[in-house]
C-alpha cells in the first residue's frame, strides 16, 4: 500500500518565512512604511507578486510598472542573499525523521511549493534527491488556494488526489489541499489552520504510528 506525501518548503521543510519577512521589511521601510508579524503571516504561501500587491495596498502605494518590477527583482535579491548562507543544519526538527520513514515505506514524495526559488533551496539543504517530483512556482499558472500545485505533484507521482497527503503552515496551502480532495496536515497553530483535517505545531509532534495510519486509509 503506498500514497503521495505532498510537502510545501517553506515553513515546512524549512523556515525560509523568517527570510521572506526580512526581504518583505526592507522593501516597506524603504517605501516608507513597516509590516508587522502578523502581516507577515499573511503573506505566507502567496505568490512573489500577489505579496508585494498586498504590501504596496497595506502602505496605500501605487509603482509604476517598471518600480514594481524593479522592486520585486530587489526582494529576491535580498531574499537569496539570505538563502546563499543555508545548510542542512536549518531543515526544521525532525522532518529527516519522517522523510527516512517516508522512504523506507516506499511511498511517493513530492515538493508542492508557490516558491521559485524551491530548487535551489533543496539543493542548498541537501534534499533535493529524496523527491521523486518537485512542483514549485515555475511550474504552476494558479496560485494557491488554487489546487492546482497539489495536483500537478499528484499526477507526477502517479497518484489519485484522494490518495494524496499534504503538508502545509499557510492558511492558502491548507484551501489549496482541501480543494484538491487530499488529507490536509496543517503545521503550525490549530488558531491559523483549523480548516485542516490535522494540526501539528511541528513535525515532533507527528509519530511514524500517524504517518502509518494514514497510509492504511
Ligand atoms: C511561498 C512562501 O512558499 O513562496 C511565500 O510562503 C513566497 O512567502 C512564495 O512569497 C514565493 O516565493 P519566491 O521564492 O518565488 O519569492
Ligand atoms: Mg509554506
Amino acid at each position: 500500500n503506498n500514497k503521495g506525501f505532498i510537502f510545501d518548503l517553506d515553513g515546512v521543510i524549512v523556515d525560509t518565512a523568517k527570510y521572506h519577512y526580512l526581504a518583505w521589511k526592507t522593501l516597506a521601510n524603504e517605501l516608507g512604511f513597516d509590516i508587522t508579524l502578523a502581516q507577515n503571516e499573511q503573506l505566507k504561501g502567496v505568490s512573489r507578486v500577489r505579496s508585494l500587491e498586498i504590501i504596496l495596498d497595506w502602505g496605500n502605494k501605487t509603482l509604476s510598472e517598471d518600480e514594481f518590477n524593479k522592486y520585486m527583482a530587489e526582494k529576491n535579491d535580498n531574499y537569496l542573499s539570505h538563502i546563499a548562507q543555508m545548510d542542512a543544519g536549518e531543515i526544521l526538527p525532525d522532518v529527516p525523521k519522517i522523510l527516512n520513514y517516508l522512504q523506507e515505506t516506499q511511498q511517493g514524495i513530492a515538493l508542492g511549493s508557490a516558491s521559485k526559488n524551491a530548487r535551489k533551496i533543496l539543493q542548498k539543504v541537501d534534499l533535493f534527491d529524496v523527491f521523486q517530483a518537485i512542483v514549485d512556482g515555475n511550474d504552476v499558472s494558479k496560485a494557491k488556494p488554487d489546487p492546482e500545485v497539489f495536483l500537478i505533484a499528484a499526477q507526477k507521482l502517479n497518484k489519485k488526489p484522494t490518495d494524496c497527503i499534504v503538508f502545509e503552515d499557510s492558511v492558502a496551502g491548507v484551501t489549496a489541499a482541501n480543494s484538491a480532495e487530499m488529507i490536509s496536515i496543517g503545521i503550525g497553530s490549530k488558531e491559523t489552520l483549523g480548516h485542516a483535517d490535522y494540526v501539528f505545531k511541528d513535525f515532533t509532534e507527528i509519530q511514524t504510528s500517524f504517518i502509518n495510519e494514514l497510509i492504511k486509509i
